[in-house]
Protein backbone atom coordinates (compact mmCIF):
# COMPACT_ATOMS: atom_id res chain seq x y z
CA UNK A 1 0.00 0.00 0.00
CA UNK A 2 1.10 3.18 -0.71
CA UNK A 3 1.42 6.06 1.75
CA UNK A 4 1.08 10.30 0.72
CA UNK A 5 3.44 12.04 2.84
CA UNK A 6 2.13 15.41 2.81
CA UNK A 7 2.59 18.02 4.98
CA UNK A 8 -0.75 20.15 6.30
CA UNK A 9 -1.39 22.96 8.35
CA UNK A 10 -3.34 25.25 10.11
CA UNK A 11 -4.26 28.73 11.39
CA UNK A 12 -7.12 30.37 13.99
CA UNK A 13 -6.54 33.72 14.88
CA UNK A 14 -6.35 37.31 14.03
CA UNK A 15 -4.18 37.80 12.05
CA UNK A 16 -3.70 37.23 7.88
CA UNK A 17 -4.43 33.53 7.19
CA UNK A 18 -3.54 33.11 3.82
CA UNK A 19 -0.10 34.93 4.69
CA UNK A 20 0.64 32.76 7.23
CA UNK A 21 -0.72 28.99 6.01
CA UNK A 22 1.72 29.74 3.06
CA UNK A 23 4.50 30.97 5.13
CA UNK A 24 3.95 27.05 7.10
CA UNK A 25 3.72 25.25 3.87
CA UNK A 26 6.98 26.94 3.23
CA UNK A 27 8.54 25.24 5.90
CA UNK A 28 7.13 22.31 4.69
CA UNK A 29 7.94 21.98 1.85
CA UNK A 30 10.45 18.89 2.27
CA UNK A 31 7.03 16.83 3.00
CA UNK A 32 5.85 17.52 -0.53
CA UNK A 33 5.83 19.68 -3.56
CA UNK A 34 3.98 18.41 -6.30
CA UNK A 35 1.08 20.71 -5.55
CA UNK A 36 -0.63 23.05 -2.76
CA UNK A 37 -3.32 24.62 -1.35
CA UNK A 38 -5.01 26.66 1.16
CA UNK A 39 -8.84 27.47 2.16
CA UNK A 40 -9.54 30.23 4.73
CA UNK A 41 -13.19 31.25 5.96
CA UNK A 42 -13.59 34.74 4.55
CA UNK A 43 -17.11 36.37 5.06
CA UNK A 44 -19.09 33.17 5.76
CA UNK A 45 -17.61 31.57 2.83
CA UNK A 46 -14.93 28.94 2.30
CA UNK A 47 -12.28 30.31 -0.51
CA UNK A 48 -10.32 27.65 -1.49
CA UNK A 49 -7.15 28.42 -3.52
CA UNK A 50 -4.79 25.57 -5.02
CA UNK A 51 -3.05 24.32 -7.49
CA UNK A 52 -0.11 21.75 -8.76
CA UNK A 53 3.49 23.26 -8.15
CA UNK A 54 5.53 24.02 -5.52
CA UNK A 55 4.58 26.15 -2.85
CA UNK A 56 5.84 29.71 -4.18
CA UNK A 57 4.15 28.98 -7.63
CA UNK A 58 0.71 28.58 -6.39
CA UNK A 59 1.32 31.60 -3.85
CA UNK A 60 2.40 33.77 -6.98
CA UNK A 61 -1.62 33.35 -8.06
CA UNK A 62 -3.16 34.35 -4.90
CA UNK A 63 -4.45 37.59 -4.54
CA UNK A 64 -4.09 37.97 -0.98
CA UNK A 65 -6.52 41.55 -0.42
CA UNK A 66 -9.58 39.22 -1.67
CA UNK A 67 -9.41 36.66 0.71
CA UNK A 68 -9.51 38.52 4.16
CA UNK A 69 -9.47 35.87 6.94
CA UNK A 70 -8.55 34.78 10.19
CA UNK A 71 -9.26 31.10 9.75
CA UNK A 72 -7.94 28.42 7.53
CA UNK A 73 -6.20 25.13 6.35
CA UNK A 74 -3.19 24.33 4.37
CA UNK A 75 -1.93 21.46 2.42
CA UNK A 76 1.76 20.24 0.66
CA UNK A 77 1.10 17.18 -1.14
CA UNK A 78 3.15 14.30 -2.83
CA UNK A 79 1.19 12.66 -5.20
CA UNK A 80 0.22 8.89 -4.88
CA UNK A 81 -3.68 8.63 -5.38
CA UNK A 82 -4.04 10.71 -8.76
CA UNK A 83 -1.58 12.85 -10.80
CA UNK A 84 -0.33 16.40 -9.82
CA UNK A 85 -2.92 18.69 -10.99
CA UNK A 86 -5.42 21.11 -9.81
CA UNK A 87 -8.18 18.65 -8.72
CA UNK A 88 -6.48 16.44 -7.29
CA UNK A 89 -4.93 18.79 -5.16
CA UNK A 90 -5.80 19.65 -1.19
CA UNK A 91 -8.42 21.22 0.65
CA UNK A 92 -10.87 18.84 -0.82
CA UNK A 93 -14.09 19.96 -0.20
CA UNK A 94 -18.19 18.64 -0.31
CA UNK A 95 -21.00 19.05 -2.85
CA UNK A 96 -21.94 22.25 -0.82
CA UNK A 97 -18.96 23.54 -0.22
CA UNK A 98 -19.93 24.05 3.40
CA UNK A 99 -16.80 22.37 3.88
CA UNK A 100 -13.18 22.01 3.53
CA UNK A 101 -10.61 19.49 4.50
CA UNK A 102 -6.53 18.96 4.11
CA UNK A 103 -5.27 15.28 4.84
CA UNK A 104 -1.88 13.25 5.31
CA UNK A 105 -2.45 9.59 5.09
CA UNK A 106 -4.01 7.03 3.04
CA UNK A 107 -7.98 6.16 3.34
CA UNK A 108 -7.83 2.33 2.97
CA UNK A 109 -11.72 1.58 2.56
CA UNK A 110 -12.06 4.97 0.21
CA UNK A 111 -13.34 2.68 -2.24
CA UNK A 112 -16.07 1.36 -0.71
CA UNK A 113 -16.93 4.63 1.16
CA UNK A 114 -17.04 6.95 -2.24
CA UNK A 115 -19.34 4.19 -3.42
CA UNK A 116 -21.75 4.23 -0.99
CA UNK A 117 -21.31 8.02 -1.35
CA UNK A 118 -21.95 8.20 -5.15
CA UNK A 119 -25.01 6.32 -4.49
CA UNK A 120 -26.23 9.15 -2.05
CA UNK A 121 -25.75 11.37 -4.93
CA UNK A 122 -22.52 13.12 -4.36
CA UNK A 123 -20.43 14.12 -6.72
CA UNK A 124 -16.32 13.57 -6.49
CA UNK A 125 -14.05 15.90 -8.10
CA UNK A 126 -11.26 14.41 -8.06
CA UNK A 127 -9.49 11.12 -7.92
CA UNK A 128 -8.41 11.48 -4.22
CA UNK A 129 -8.95 8.79 -0.97
CA UNK A 130 -9.76 12.23 0.70
CA UNK A 131 -12.15 13.34 -1.08
CA UNK A 132 -14.60 10.80 0.91
CA UNK A 133 -13.92 13.02 3.96
CA UNK A 134 -15.71 16.39 3.42
CA UNK A 135 -18.20 14.34 1.58
CA UNK A 136 -18.78 11.85 4.98
CA UNK A 137 -18.69 15.01 6.98
CA UNK A 138 -21.67 16.83 4.66
CA UNK A 139 -23.73 13.61 5.05
CA UNK A 140 -23.37 13.40 8.58
CA UNK A 141 -23.86 17.13 8.92
CA UNK A 142 -27.73 16.41 7.50
CA UNK A 143 -28.54 14.18 10.58
CA UNK A 144 -27.56 16.87 13.33
CA UNK A 145 -26.30 20.30 12.58
CA UNK A 146 -23.03 20.28 14.09
CA UNK A 147 -19.46 19.91 12.61
CA UNK A 148 -18.27 18.51 15.48
CA UNK A 149 -20.43 15.58 15.55
CA UNK A 150 -20.06 15.16 11.56
CA UNK A 151 -16.49 15.52 11.93
CA UNK A 152 -16.15 12.77 14.30
CA UNK A 153 -18.46 10.57 12.69
CA UNK A 154 -17.15 11.26 9.73
CA UNK A 155 -13.31 10.04 11.02
CA UNK A 156 -14.89 6.69 12.57
CA UNK A 157 -16.03 5.79 9.32
CA UNK A 158 -11.94 6.12 7.82
CA UNK A 159 -9.94 2.85 7.67
CA UNK A 160 -5.67 3.67 7.54
CA UNK A 161 -3.97 6.15 8.11
CA UNK A 162 -4.48 10.33 8.68
CA UNK A 163 -3.75 13.50 9.71
CA UNK A 164 -6.98 15.38 9.07
CA UNK A 165 -7.70 19.00 9.13
CA UNK A 166 -11.33 20.31 8.67
CA UNK A 167 -13.30 23.62 8.47
CA UNK A 168 -16.57 25.00 7.90
CA UNK A 169 -18.43 27.88 7.11
CA UNK A 170 -21.22 27.09 9.52
CA UNK A 171 -18.96 27.07 12.25
CA UNK A 172 -16.29 29.54 11.37
CA UNK A 173 -15.22 29.96 14.92
CA UNK A 174 -12.81 26.38 14.95
CA UNK A 175 -10.81 23.96 13.10
CA UNK A 176 -11.10 20.20 13.61
CA UNK A 177 -8.15 17.91 13.81
CA UNK A 178 -7.62 14.03 14.06
CA UNK A 179 -4.88 11.89 13.85
CA UNK A 180 -3.75 8.20 13.29
CA UNK A 181 -1.03 6.91 12.23
CA UNK A 182 0.14 10.36 10.74
CA UNK A 183 2.26 13.30 12.47
CA UNK A 184 -0.12 15.89 13.72
CA UNK A 185 0.79 18.93 16.39
CA UNK A 186 -0.81 21.92 17.89
CA UNK A 187 1.11 25.07 18.43
CA UNK A 188 -0.50 26.84 21.46
CA UNK A 189 -0.16 30.99 20.90
CA UNK A 190 -2.11 33.94 22.46
CA UNK A 191 -5.49 34.33 21.16
CA UNK A 192 -4.31 32.22 18.52
CA UNK A 193 -3.59 28.31 17.78
CA UNK A 194 -1.95 26.59 14.85
CA UNK A 195 -1.79 23.37 13.63
CA UNK A 196 0.95 21.32 11.47
CA UNK A 197 2.73 18.06 10.83
CA UNK A 198 6.11 19.01 11.80
CA UNK A 199 7.21 21.63 13.89
CA UNK A 200 9.67 23.94 11.69
CA UNK A 201 6.19 25.16 10.49
CA UNK A 202 4.80 26.54 14.04
CA UNK A 203 8.23 27.29 16.05
CA UNK A 204 8.34 30.87 14.11
CA UNK A 205 4.99 31.81 16.07
CA UNK A 206 5.07 29.47 19.02
CA UNK A 207 7.37 27.07 21.42
CA UNK A 208 4.41 25.77 22.80
CA UNK A 209 3.33 22.42 21.36
CA UNK A 210 1.14 19.57 21.88
CA UNK A 211 1.61 16.50 19.44
CA UNK A 212 -1.31 14.40 19.30
CA UNK A 213 -1.68 10.93 20.13
CA UNK A 214 -2.96 8.00 17.52
CA UNK A 215 -6.91 8.09 17.51
CA UNK A 216 -7.34 11.95 19.62
CA UNK A 217 -9.48 14.84 17.78
CA UNK A 218 -9.16 18.28 18.77
CA UNK A 219 -11.59 21.59 18.52
CA UNK A 220 -9.44 24.74 18.24
CA UNK A 221 -10.29 27.59 18.69
CA UNK A 222 -8.55 30.97 19.01
CA UNK A 223 -8.33 31.11 22.85
CA UNK A 224 -8.93 27.40 23.25
CA UNK A 225 -7.70 23.71 22.30
CA UNK A 226 -9.77 20.77 23.68
CA UNK A 227 -8.63 17.13 22.57
CA UNK A 228 -10.67 14.13 23.09
CA UNK A 229 -10.51 10.61 22.03
CA UNK A 230 -12.01 9.59 18.51
CA UNK A 231 -13.54 6.29 19.84
CA UNK A 232 -15.09 7.27 23.21
CA UNK A 233 -15.81 11.33 22.81
CA UNK A 234 -14.09 11.26 26.15
CA UNK A 235 -12.10 14.33 26.54
CA UNK A 236 -8.66 14.13 26.97
CA UNK A 237 -5.85 15.88 28.80
CA UNK A 238 -2.01 16.31 26.56
CA UNK A 239 0.75 17.87 28.26
CA UNK A 240 1.91 20.89 26.50
CA UNK A 241 5.60 20.31 25.59
CA UNK A 242 8.23 23.41 25.19
CA UNK A 243 10.18 22.68 22.03
CA UNK A 244 13.96 24.35 22.07
CA UNK A 245 14.45 24.37 18.68
CA UNK A 246 14.89 28.35 17.33
CA UNK A 247 13.91 28.91 13.97
CA UNK A 248 16.93 29.59 12.94
CA UNK A 249 18.49 26.09 13.19
CA UNK A 250 15.83 25.17 10.53
CA UNK A 251 16.56 27.94 8.60
CA UNK A 252 19.51 27.77 5.80
CA UNK A 253 22.01 30.48 7.84
CA UNK A 254 23.50 31.86 4.42
CA UNK A 255 24.25 28.27 3.18
CA UNK A 256 23.50 28.01 -0.51
CA UNK A 257 21.39 25.26 0.39
CA UNK A 258 19.73 23.19 3.52
CA UNK A 259 21.99 19.82 2.44
CA UNK A 260 25.29 21.95 2.51
CA UNK A 261 24.35 23.68 5.72
CA UNK A 262 23.21 20.48 7.56
CA UNK A 263 26.50 18.96 6.07
CA UNK A 264 28.47 21.88 7.89
CA UNK A 265 26.94 20.64 10.79
CA UNK A 266 28.15 17.25 10.91
CA UNK A 267 30.62 18.20 13.70
CA UNK A 268 27.87 19.45 15.90
CA UNK A 269 25.70 16.39 15.17
CA UNK A 270 28.49 14.21 16.96
CA UNK A 271 28.42 16.72 19.73
CA UNK A 272 25.04 16.69 19.92
CA UNK A 273 24.37 13.35 19.84
CA UNK A 274 27.37 12.73 22.76
CA UNK A 275 25.04 14.02 24.85
CA UNK A 276 22.98 10.81 24.96
CA UNK A 277 25.94 8.90 26.31
CA UNK A 278 23.94 8.60 29.95
CA UNK A 279 20.32 7.21 27.60
CA UNK A 280 22.65 4.98 25.66
CA UNK A 281 24.71 3.14 29.36
CA UNK A 282 21.00 2.49 29.87
CA UNK A 283 19.53 1.01 27.09
CA UNK A 284 22.93 -0.99 26.70
CA UNK A 285 22.38 -2.21 30.50
CA UNK A 286 19.03 -3.61 29.18
CA UNK A 287 20.43 -4.77 25.81
CA UNK A 288 22.90 -7.06 27.50
CA UNK A 289 19.95 -9.43 28.98
CA UNK A 290 19.08 -10.14 25.28
CA UNK A 291 20.07 -13.14 23.30
CA UNK A 292 19.04 -11.58 20.01
CA UNK A 293 19.75 -8.09 18.80
CA UNK A 294 18.58 -6.74 15.17
CA UNK A 295 19.27 -3.40 14.51
CA UNK A 296 16.30 -2.42 11.92
CA UNK A 297 15.98 1.08 9.59
CA UNK A 298 15.72 2.13 6.23
CA UNK A 299 17.77 3.98 3.62
CA UNK A 300 20.74 6.02 5.02
CA UNK A 301 19.71 5.02 8.82
CA UNK A 302 19.87 0.97 7.55
CA UNK A 303 23.62 2.22 7.07
CA UNK A 304 23.95 3.51 10.49
CA UNK A 305 22.47 -0.01 11.71
CA UNK A 306 24.81 -1.93 9.82
CA UNK A 307 27.32 -0.01 11.10
CA UNK A 308 26.21 -1.10 14.59
CA UNK A 309 25.89 -4.80 13.46
CA UNK A 310 29.85 -4.47 12.53
CA UNK A 311 30.95 -2.80 15.82
CA UNK A 312 28.64 -5.08 18.05
CA UNK A 313 30.45 -8.15 16.02
CA UNK A 314 33.71 -6.70 16.50
CA UNK A 315 33.25 -7.01 20.18
CA UNK A 316 32.15 -10.33 19.70
CA UNK A 317 28.38 -9.67 20.16
CA UNK A 318 25.96 -11.40 17.66
CA UNK A 319 23.85 -8.80 15.83
CA UNK A 320 21.92 -8.45 13.00
CA UNK A 321 21.16 -5.31 10.63
CA UNK A 322 18.46 -6.12 8.74
CA UNK A 323 16.35 -3.22 6.39
CA UNK A 324 12.67 -2.36 7.80
CA UNK A 325 10.78 -3.33 4.75
CA UNK A 326 11.94 -7.23 4.69
CA UNK A 327 12.26 -7.20 8.71
CA UNK A 328 8.49 -6.22 8.73
CA UNK A 329 7.20 -9.02 6.62
CA UNK A 330 10.43 -11.61 7.31
CA UNK A 331 12.66 -11.42 10.46
CA UNK A 332 9.55 -10.94 12.41
CA UNK A 333 8.28 -14.30 12.08
CA UNK A 334 11.28 -15.75 14.47
CA UNK A 335 11.25 -12.41 17.07
CA UNK A 336 9.98 -13.46 20.98
CA UNK A 337 10.66 -11.73 23.79
CA UNK A 338 14.49 -13.03 23.98
CA UNK A 339 14.87 -10.43 21.06
CA UNK A 340 15.70 -7.24 20.91
CA UNK A 341 14.84 -4.43 17.86
CA UNK A 342 17.29 -1.21 17.92
CA UNK A 343 15.15 1.07 15.34
CA UNK A 344 16.79 3.77 14.30
CA UNK A 345 15.14 6.60 12.14
CA UNK A 346 15.81 10.74 11.57
CA UNK A 347 12.05 11.56 11.23
CA UNK A 348 10.89 8.76 13.42
CA UNK A 349 7.60 8.43 11.19
CA UNK A 350 8.81 6.32 8.74
CA UNK A 351 6.20 3.99 7.60
CA UNK A 352 8.58 0.81 7.33
CA UNK A 353 10.35 1.30 10.54
CA UNK A 354 7.63 1.80 12.61
CA UNK A 355 5.72 -1.31 11.30
CA UNK A 356 8.59 -2.94 12.32
CA UNK A 357 8.74 -1.61 15.60
CA UNK A 358 4.99 -2.70 16.23
CA UNK A 359 5.53 -6.12 14.78
CA UNK A 360 8.19 -6.74 17.08
CA UNK A 361 6.17 -5.53 20.32
CA UNK A 362 3.24 -7.73 19.38
CA UNK A 363 6.09 -10.66 19.24
CA UNK A 364 7.23 -9.46 23.33
CA UNK A 365 10.81 -8.00 22.17
CA UNK A 366 12.58 -4.91 23.52
CA UNK A 367 12.55 -1.91 21.60
CA UNK A 368 15.03 0.81 21.89
CA UNK A 369 14.58 3.41 19.10
CA UNK A 370 17.20 5.86 17.51
CA UNK A 371 15.42 9.15 16.67
CA UNK A 372 16.18 12.73 16.35
CA UNK A 373 12.42 13.93 15.84
CA UNK A 374 11.59 14.70 19.75
CA UNK A 375 8.33 13.32 20.26
CA UNK A 376 7.88 11.26 16.91
CA UNK A 377 5.60 8.53 16.92
CA UNK A 378 8.46 5.95 16.78
CA UNK A 379 9.44 7.44 20.34
CA UNK A 380 5.91 6.57 21.80
CA UNK A 381 6.28 2.90 20.82
CA UNK A 382 9.69 2.36 21.76
CA UNK A 383 10.61 1.23 25.57
CA UNK A 384 13.36 3.37 25.36
CA UNK A 385 14.70 6.37 23.03
CA UNK A 386 18.28 7.96 22.37
CA UNK A 387 17.72 11.26 20.85
CA UNK A 388 20.73 11.98 18.75
CA UNK A 389 19.51 15.63 19.12
CA UNK A 390 20.70 16.47 15.38
CA UNK A 391 18.47 19.43 15.03
CA UNK A 392 15.76 19.82 12.16
CA UNK A 393 17.04 18.05 8.91
CA UNK A 394 15.54 19.48 6.20
CA UNK A 395 17.12 18.79 3.14
CA UNK A 396 15.65 15.28 1.67
CA UNK A 397 18.62 13.60 1.80
CA UNK A 398 19.94 12.60 5.54
CA UNK A 399 23.34 13.60 6.53
CA UNK A 400 24.50 15.34 9.82
CA UNK A 401 21.27 13.03 10.81
CA UNK A 402 22.87 10.18 9.84
CA UNK A 403 26.64 10.94 11.57
CA UNK A 404 24.17 11.50 14.83
CA UNK A 405 22.68 7.86 14.37
CA UNK A 406 26.37 6.71 13.70
CA UNK A 407 27.68 8.64 17.10
CA UNK A 408 24.74 6.95 18.91
CA UNK A 409 25.33 3.53 17.88
CA UNK A 410 28.94 3.58 19.09
CA UNK A 411 27.92 4.78 22.47
CA UNK A 412 25.15 1.74 22.47
CA UNK A 413 27.71 -0.68 21.30
CA UNK A 414 30.49 0.60 23.46
CA UNK A 415 28.40 0.03 26.43
CA UNK A 416 26.98 -2.84 25.46
CA UNK A 417 30.18 -4.48 25.07
CA UNK A 418 31.47 -3.00 28.33
CA UNK A 419 28.80 -4.59 30.34
CA UNK A 420 29.31 -7.80 28.15
CA UNK A 421 32.71 -7.65 29.55
CA UNK A 422 34.40 -7.76 26.14
CA UNK A 423 36.11 -4.44 26.74
CA UNK A 424 37.57 -2.93 29.73
CA UNK A 425 36.62 0.62 30.87
CA UNK A 426 39.32 1.77 30.20
CA UNK A 427 39.38 0.87 26.92
CA UNK A 428 35.84 2.49 26.53
CA UNK A 429 37.51 6.01 28.02
CA UNK A 430 39.98 5.59 25.41
CA UNK A 431 37.32 5.72 22.60
CA UNK A 432 35.46 8.12 24.12
CA UNK A 433 37.94 10.95 24.48
CA UNK A 434 39.18 9.59 20.73
CA UNK A 435 35.22 10.47 19.88
CA UNK A 436 35.05 13.65 21.74
CA UNK A 437 38.30 15.03 18.78
CA UNK A 438 36.02 14.04 15.98
CA UNK A 439 34.17 17.30 15.35
CA UNK A 440 37.51 18.66 15.03
CA UNK A 441 38.40 16.13 12.80
CA UNK A 442 35.48 16.58 10.81
CA UNK A 443 35.90 20.04 10.46
CA UNK A 444 39.10 19.86 9.40
CA UNK A 445 37.59 17.84 6.30
CA UNK A 446 35.33 19.82 5.70
CA UNK A 447 38.36 22.68 5.25
CA UNK A 448 38.92 20.50 2.58
CA UNK A 449 35.48 21.55 0.53
CA UNK A 450 37.11 23.49 -2.02
CA UNK A 451 39.52 20.71 -2.98
CA UNK A 452 35.65 18.31 -3.18
CA UNK A 453 34.18 20.51 -4.98
CA UNK A 454 36.81 20.93 -7.82
CA UNK A 455 36.80 16.60 -7.73
CA UNK A 456 33.61 17.15 -8.14
CA UNK A 457 33.33 19.27 -11.67
CA UNK A 458 35.41 16.92 -12.63
CA UNK A 459 33.53 13.81 -11.97
CA UNK A 460 29.97 15.75 -12.90
CA UNK A 461 30.16 14.31 -16.02
CA UNK A 462 30.64 10.46 -15.28
CA UNK A 463 26.86 8.70 -15.41
CA UNK A 464 28.42 5.88 -13.48
CA UNK A 465 30.02 5.51 -10.13
CA UNK A 466 31.17 2.35 -8.23
CA UNK A 467 31.97 2.70 -4.33
CA UNK A 468 33.57 -0.18 -2.37
CA UNK A 469 35.00 -0.66 1.16
CA UNK A 470 34.62 -3.77 3.57
CA UNK A 471 33.54 -4.58 6.69
CA UNK A 472 32.93 -1.13 8.75
CA UNK A 473 34.17 0.63 5.28
CA UNK A 474 31.43 -0.80 3.51
CA UNK A 475 28.08 0.77 4.66
CA UNK A 476 30.00 3.92 3.99
CA UNK A 477 30.26 2.66 0.32
CA UNK A 478 26.63 2.53 0.74
CA UNK A 479 25.57 5.77 2.37
CA UNK A 480 28.10 7.17 -0.29
CA UNK A 481 26.63 5.47 -3.36
CA UNK A 482 22.97 6.31 -1.92
CA UNK A 483 23.73 9.74 -1.81
CA UNK A 484 24.97 10.64 -4.96
CA UNK A 485 22.06 8.63 -6.78
CA UNK A 486 19.21 10.23 -5.04
CA UNK A 487 20.60 13.92 -5.44
CA UNK A 488 22.87 13.83 -8.99
CA UNK A 489 20.42 11.26 -10.58
CA UNK A 490 23.51 9.21 -11.92
CA UNK A 491 23.41 5.31 -11.59
CA UNK A 492 26.06 4.43 -8.28
CA UNK A 493 27.18 1.03 -7.32
CA UNK A 494 28.34 0.03 -3.72
CA UNK A 495 29.65 -3.48 -3.39
CA UNK A 496 31.20 -5.26 -0.41
CA UNK A 497 35.33 -4.86 -2.04
CA UNK A 498 35.65 -8.46 -2.30
CA UNK A 499 32.25 -9.17 -4.06
CA UNK A 500 34.03 -7.40 -7.24
CA UNK A 501 35.33 -10.72 -9.07
CA UNK A 502 32.09 -12.13 -8.66
CA UNK A 503 30.10 -10.40 -11.37
CA UNK A 504 30.63 -6.04 -11.20
CA UNK A 505 33.89 -6.23 -12.16
CA UNK A 506 32.94 -6.57 -16.02
CA UNK A 507 31.19 -3.18 -15.90
CA UNK A 508 34.41 -1.72 -15.04
CA UNK A 509 36.08 -0.21 -18.06
CA UNK A 510 38.57 3.18 -18.91
CA UNK A 511 37.51 5.96 -16.75
CA UNK A 512 34.61 4.26 -14.47
CA UNK A 513 35.36 6.47 -11.39
CA UNK A 514 35.31 3.78 -8.22
CA UNK A 515 35.64 5.41 -4.51
CA UNK A 516 37.18 2.81 -2.66
CA UNK A 517 36.72 3.14 1.17
CA UNK A 518 40.49 2.27 2.63
CA UNK A 519 40.79 2.31 6.31
CA UNK A 520 44.13 2.05 7.79
CA UNK A 521 43.85 -1.25 9.37
CA UNK A 522 44.33 -4.61 8.99
CA UNK A 523 42.13 -5.10 5.80
CA UNK A 524 44.08 -2.16 4.13
CA UNK A 525 46.34 -5.07 2.07
CA UNK A 526 43.25 -6.26 0.65
CA UNK A 527 41.58 -3.43 -0.16
CA UNK A 528 44.52 -2.22 -2.17
CA UNK A 529 44.63 -5.77 -4.42
CA UNK A 530 41.04 -4.91 -4.92
CA UNK A 531 41.87 -1.36 -6.31
CA UNK A 532 45.03 -2.90 -8.31
CA UNK A 533 42.20 -5.50 -9.72
CA UNK A 534 40.18 -2.29 -10.76
CA UNK A 535 42.70 -0.32 -12.29
CA UNK A 536 44.05 -3.28 -14.19
CA UNK A 537 40.52 -2.58 -15.97
CA UNK A 538 41.07 1.02 -16.46
CA UNK A 539 38.86 2.39 -13.30
CA UNK A 540 39.79 5.68 -12.10
CA UNK A 541 40.49 5.44 -8.22
CA UNK A 542 39.90 7.76 -5.78
CA UNK A 543 40.22 6.71 -2.45
CA UNK A 544 38.85 7.70 0.98
CA UNK A 545 41.54 7.34 3.37
CA UNK A 546 44.66 8.97 5.68
CA UNK A 547 46.51 9.87 2.33
CA UNK A 548 43.56 9.96 -0.03
CA UNK A 549 42.05 12.15 -3.01
CA UNK A 550 39.77 12.42 -0.39
CA UNK A 551 41.71 12.92 2.70
CA UNK A 552 40.45 12.19 5.84
CA UNK A 553 42.79 12.43 9.39
CA UNK A 554 44.10 9.47 11.02
CA UNK A 555 40.80 8.21 13.51
CA UNK A 556 41.04 4.97 15.18
CA UNK A 557 39.75 2.23 12.83
CA UNK A 558 36.25 2.04 15.18
CA UNK A 559 34.57 5.62 14.48
CA UNK A 560 36.25 5.86 10.83
CA UNK A 561 31.99 5.51 9.63
CA UNK A 562 32.08 8.81 11.35
CA UNK A 563 34.71 10.49 9.29
CA UNK A 564 34.99 8.46 6.30
CA UNK A 565 31.46 9.33 4.99
CA UNK A 566 32.23 13.36 5.73
CA UNK A 567 33.57 13.97 2.15
CA UNK A 568 31.61 11.45 0.36
CA UNK A 569 28.72 13.93 1.18
CA UNK A 570 30.24 17.08 -0.10
CA UNK A 571 31.39 15.21 -3.17
CA UNK A 572 27.50 14.24 -3.91
CA UNK A 573 26.69 17.71 -3.18
CA UNK A 574 29.25 19.35 -4.97
CA UNK A 575 28.37 16.59 -7.92
CA UNK A 576 24.61 17.62 -7.77
CA UNK A 577 24.88 21.42 -7.67
CA UNK A 578 27.43 20.98 -10.36
CA UNK A 579 24.82 18.86 -12.71
CA UNK A 580 22.69 21.93 -11.94
CA UNK A 581 20.52 19.90 -9.68
CA UNK A 582 18.46 21.28 -6.44
CA UNK A 583 20.28 18.91 -3.74
CA UNK A 584 17.64 19.61 -1.40
CA UNK A 585 14.37 18.56 -3.13
CA UNK A 586 15.31 15.11 -4.85
CA UNK A 587 13.08 14.34 -7.57
CA UNK A 588 10.29 11.63 -6.63
CA UNK A 589 11.64 11.76 -3.19
CA UNK A 590 10.24 13.05 0.31
CA UNK A 591 11.67 13.88 3.25
CA UNK A 592 8.70 12.01 5.42
CA UNK A 593 8.48 8.30 4.21
CA UNK A 594 5.34 7.68 5.50
CA UNK A 595 5.33 5.24 2.54
CA UNK A 596 5.28 1.20 2.43
C1 LIG B 1 18.68 9.11 2.16
C2 LIG B 1 17.60 9.29 3.12
C3 LIG B 1 16.65 8.16 3.32
C4 LIG B 1 16.27 8.04 4.81
C5 LIG B 1 15.21 6.97 4.99
C6 LIG B 1 14.85 6.76 6.43
O1 LIG B 1 19.50 10.23 2.12
O2 LIG B 1 17.48 10.32 3.72
O3 LIG B 1 17.17 6.96 2.83
O4 LIG B 1 17.42 7.73 5.54
O5 LIG B 1 14.08 7.34 4.27
O6 LIG B 1 14.33 7.92 7.01
P1 LIG B 1 14.25 8.09 8.57
O7 LIG B 1 15.65 8.13 9.08
O8 LIG B 1 13.51 9.36 8.79
O9 LIG B 1 13.52 6.89 9.09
Amino acid sequence: MRRKMCGIAGYIGDKKAPIILFEMLKRLEYRGYDSAGIACISKGRIIVSKDKGRVDDVRKKINFKKVPASVGIAHNRWATHGIPSHENSHPHQDCSKNFAVVHNGIIENYKDLKEELLQLGHKFRSGTDTEVIPHLIEEFYKEKKNFEYSFVNAIRKLRGSFAIAAISSNESDRILVARKESPLMIGIGKGENFIASDMPAIIPYTRNVIVLDDFDYGILGRDSVQLKDIQTGDELKRDIQRVSWGLEEARKEGYEHFMLKEIFEEPDAVRNALKGADEAERIASKLAEYKRIYLVACGTASYAGMVGRYLLERFGISADAITASEFRYSTINILDEKTAVILISQSGETADTIASAKGAREKGAYLAAVVNVVGSTLTRISDDVIYTYSGPEIAVASTKAYIGQLVSLTLIALFLAMERERITREYTNEILDDLNGIPDKIQSILHEEREIKRLAQRLARKNIFFYIGRRLGYPTALEGALKIKEISYVHAEAYPAGELKHGPLALLEKGVPVIAITPNDDLLEKMESNIEEAKARGATILTVGESGELNVPITDSLLTPITYIVPLHLLAYYISTAKGFDPDKPRNLAKSVTVE
